[in-house]
């Protein structure tokens, strides 16, 4: 299995182009479910999650064509007619938003068996939010040996909706089912993540009639059909923001382009009173550091536009070297501070308790061998090691691969010392 290879102490300096986020790119991938005509994606990452759903919405009849587009990589979607509504457990345990084709599946066909997602090394992340909302929608839920299935054999119907939390995955999810319900649905404490106001262009585009997403009541007015579109994917927030990290502990001057600061903006704060320099560009944002040591700062996660719980490793990493110490309150799920013990290989001295972690700042990280638990837990390995004395091996990169596109060749163009080594050896067993 492929690892990656750091020696760090190289400062960073140049320019990176940031991907189409992930994590709209794989619910509009599920929008084209919705429609018999195609749906072409344009900014779309190339990740090992896409190319995931791209498998199990083939197995659904979708034809899935990936190609190079003018402005970067395409891919068309196209389901004449849904062959299958079965999502097996196979392909929903390895990635759970796959869960996300139940709802457009309902919509479509009236009926759908997919895979329960099961537990996940961040915490338990139920989808009792995503059911409710289905029941709601009219659906018959029954759950037998792992599986929802589901039923609405004469179409979805509007209903009100009040999520108790915030659920990015429950509001996307009802989203993509009520487009096509008969009558109006409101979801009340809605998700208000940019990558629900990427969905609902994206919806509307085909043909729907969504309003309100970014805040917290959104309205769908049901529509009984929806058409294909060109849709362009917004700017990944979380890779935005982990290089953002990255440049800050290096050190140097990075201009992260095709992106959006305001999606990161509680960061950028954070990076700020920090001590590094952060220069809010057209189409981008620079971070420049001077090498002087930065400050500890406290953050704690939130729902947007607070803090995101995917960038709060990366500030960890960011925050071992810092001055002073640093608590960071984690509040969006229960069990993501599986980087710690990892982080601590490197030399870091952080302790934790319950939901908050303090991180007390060291001179300097050594490099080690360390091993990922999570996509943002290891890019968090990463940005440490960029930093760290010597040569830091991060094992398990098949972590990393899910969410950051080409990751060592984006760093490695502003100088880092960043190589994928390939093959057997490192620490890749579990
Ligand atoms: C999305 O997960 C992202 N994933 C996550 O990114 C991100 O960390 C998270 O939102 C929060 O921003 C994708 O978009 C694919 P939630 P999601 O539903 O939708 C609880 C990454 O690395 N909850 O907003 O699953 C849940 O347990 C990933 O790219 C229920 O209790 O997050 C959590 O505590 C990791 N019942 C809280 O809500 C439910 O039915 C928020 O989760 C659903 C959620």
């Amino acid at each position: 299995m492929d690892r990656i290879v750091i020696t760090g102490g190289a400062r960073l300096n140049g320019e990176i182009a940031i991907s189409g986020a992930k994590n709209s790119a794989i619910k509009l991938m599920a929008a084209s479910l919705l429609t018999d005509q195609p749906l072409r994606l344009t900014n779309m990452p190339r990740l090992a999650d896409t190319r995931f759903l791209g498998m199990l919405l083939r197995r659904l009849g979708v034809e899935v064509t990936e190609i190079e587009g003018e402005d970067g990589p395409e891919t068309i979607l196209h389901a004449p007619e849904v062959t299958s509504s079965f999502a097996p457990y196979d392909l929903v345990r390895q990635m759970r938003a796959s869960f996300n084709v139940l709802g457009p599946l309902l919509a479509r066909t009236g009926q759908a068996k997919v895979s329960l997602p099961g537990g996940c090394s961040i915490g338990a992340r139920p989808v009792d939010l995503h059911l409710m909302a289905m029941e709601a929608l009219g659906a018959h839920i029954d759950l037998h040996e792992g599986y929802v299935y589901a039923q609405a054999p004469r179409g979805l119907k509007g209903a009100e909706i009040t999520f108790p939390i915030a659920s990015v995955g429950a509001t996307e999810h009802t989203m993509l089912a009520a487009v096509l319900a008969k009558g109006t649905t409101v979801i009340h404490n809605a998700a208000r993540e940019p990558e629900l106001e990427d969905l609902e262009q994206c919806l509307n585009a085909m043909g729907g009639k969504i309003e309100g997403a970014g805040t917290s009541t959104i309205v769908i007015t049901g529509v009984s059909r929806l058409s294909g579109t060109t849709h362009a994917v917004i700017p990944d927030r979380i890779e935005t923001g982990a290089y953002a990290v990255a440049a800050a502990m290096a050190g140097g001057e990075v201009r992260l382009t095709r992106t959006r600061a305001d999606f990161i903006q509680a960061l950028l704060d954070k990076i700020e009173a920090a001590g590094a320099e952060v220069i809010i560009m057209n189409d981008g944002v620079t971070i420049k550091r001077n090498g002087a040591r930065l400050n500890a700062v406290d953050i704690e996660t939130d729902t947007y536009p607070g803090l995101a719980t995917d960038l709060q490793a990366p500030f960890m990493a960011l925050m071992t070297t810092a001055n002073g110490e640093s608590v960071i309150r984690e509040t969006i799920f229960e069990n993501r501070f599986m980087h710690v013990p990892e982080l601590a290989r490197l030399g870091a001295d952080i302790t934790v308790q319950g939901g908050e972690a303090r991180v007390r700042g060291v001179e300097r990280l050594e490099g080690a061998q360390v091993m990922a638990t999570d996509l943002r837990a290891s890019v968090s390995l990463v940005i440490a090691g960029l930093a760290a004395q010597g040569e830091t091996t991060v094992n398990r990169v098949y972590h990393l691969d899910r969410g950051f596109e080409r990751l060592e060749e984006k760093l490695g163009a502003c100088g880092a010392q960043i190589v994928r080594v390939s093959g057997p050896g490192g620490a890749d067993e579990d």
